[in-house]
């Protein structure tokens, strides 16, 4: 098939590469000048393991090109994507307008057979908007079908290429058949195929990460509890998790939940439904127990240092709002910069992948590492904010060496309590006694 992709982030360009890897004929859009610039001298603009190899192979083969040109990207294609940012607007609504603009750019450049995907996160009735606002450009009915992303940042290409489920929301039984010959390649382990409509379709995605957000914020708010009732999350989280009707996912405790996805998309729901006179509680909580979370460890650090951050070097352990990926985006760890800085501590920061999107935030206002243990050199403490595979077995040798104190506050729960302090750290994790 010939497909068009809109918005060439972390979602449209392992969209279209994955796409054109099962043999179809992609042309990636974007506006960003700059970013198509550098796909088109083979560099990838994200961090995302297996993505560079697969957009190498499918350039060279031919099946897969990268423009600015809407009409070259649009005319010939009988699927085009959306998928370009739906980031929060200040009530925490979705904010459509990078949507709508395509939406009108691509009109005149529709095939009449076309089916218009959102594969945005969108509010429910946006597929129903662009039906209307396609009618009203172009005086006939279109194709448009709503198909979220369940991708996760990290794992993106393995998600995409063996998902779970893939949801679509057609009007019509035809063009959930298109979407199903997309698919097909993908669905070969007989993983469900759901067809339904655009609404429940567009619902499903913001139900999806909200639950996931609830447990994360549940398990952190039980964490806190456990603090101060001497009791261990680890433990209470195994007592609980061999429970079938719980399970273990996402009830990891942390430094709270960022990433492009959970914050706004638990806000934007909370937003559809005050929208419709119904109040969000379970949704506002979720939303405000993780806004508290995410200033857990540098009110950890601040109490430890009898409230005097000025001067205090700390060193910071991972910046990317989860392991294997660039992304900073409501990163917990920018969260704790902003703290840091606040209170005029010396902060250094090591991350193996999001360096540069934090340079770009904070300039030299804080110091980066070429290693983890550069970072730590005569630091008072060091703060573990995201759980990479590097920072799970560092030498402590070397690092006690390194600190000026050895004192570590981890929100990822990397270690454990009683061989840190064997070892000689001040170890403060999440929903444990320090130790
Ligand atoms: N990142 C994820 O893990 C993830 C997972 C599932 C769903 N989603 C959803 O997918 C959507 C995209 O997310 P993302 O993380 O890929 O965003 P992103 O910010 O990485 O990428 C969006 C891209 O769209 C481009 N764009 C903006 N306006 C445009 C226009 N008028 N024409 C062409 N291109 C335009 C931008 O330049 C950018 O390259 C969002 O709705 C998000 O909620 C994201």
């Amino acid at each position: 098939m010939r497909v068009g992709v809109v918005g060439t982030g972390y979602v449209g360009l392992v969209t279209g590469t994955c796409f054109a890897d099962s043999g179809n004929t992609v042309t990636c859009l974007d506006i960003n000048a700059d970013k198509i610039a550098r796909l088109n001298r083979g560099e990838i603009p994200i961090y995302e393991p297996g993505l560079e190899e697969l957009v190498e192979r499918n350039v060279r083969a031919g099946r897969l090109k990268f423009t600015t040109d809407t009409a070259a990207a649009i005319s010939g294609a009988e699927v085009v994507f959306l998928a370009v940012g739906t980031p929060p607007a200040a009530d925490g609504s979705a904010d459509l307008s990078a949507l709508w603009r395509v939406v009108e750019s691509i009109a005149p450049h529709l095939h009449p057979q076309a089916v218009i995907v959102t594969k945005s996160t969108v509010p429910v009735g946006t597929c129903a908007g662009i039906e209307q606002r396609l009618k009203a450009a172009l005086g006939r009915d279109c194709r448009v079908a709503s198909n979220p992303e369940f991708l996760k940042e990290g794992a993106a290409i393995e998600d995409f290429q063996k998902p779970d489920r893939v949801v679509v929301g057609v009007r019509s039984a035809d063009v959930g058949e298109v979407l199903r010959t997309l698919y097909s390649p993908f669905l070969r382990t007989e993983n469900p195929f759901l067809v339904m409509s655009p609404e429940s379709s567009e619902m499903t995605k913001y139900v999806a990460n909200a639950l996931l957000a609830t447990k994360i914020s549940f398990i952190n708010e039980v964490a806190n509890l456990c603090e101060r009732m001497e009791a261990d999350i680890d433990d209470v989280r195994r007592g609980i998790g061999h429970d079938s009707r719980i399970g273990f996912a996402f009830l990891f405790p942390g430094a709270g939940y960022g990433g492009s996805c959970f914050p706004k998309d638990v806000q934007a729901l909370a937003a559809m439904a005050r929208d419709k006179g119904v109040s969000p509680r379970i949704l506002t909580a979720v939303h405000e127990t993780n806004l508290a979370q995410k200033q857990v460890l540098g009110e950890k650090i601040a109490t430890h240092f009898g409230g005097r951050l000025t001067g205090t070097r700390v060193a910071i352990w991972g910046l990317a709002f989860k392991p294997r990926t660039d992304d900073v985006r409501d990163a917990p760890a920018i969260d704790l910069i902003e703290r840091l800085l606040a209170g005029g501590a010396v902060v250094s920061v090591y991350d193996p992948e999001a360096m540069a999107n934090v340079r770009g935030v904070y300039g030299d206002r804080i110091t980066y590492a070429a290693d983890p243990y550069e970072a730590i050199d005569r630091a008072d403490c060091l703060a573990i904010v995201t759980e990479w595979g590097d920072f799970r077995r560092p030498d402590f040798d070397e690092m006690a060496r390194r600190m000026a104190s050895r004192t570590i506050f981890d929100g990822r729960n990397l270690y454990a309590p009683a061989e840190m302090k064997s070892r000689g750290f001040a170890y403060h994790a999440i929903g444990k006694t320090p130790v």
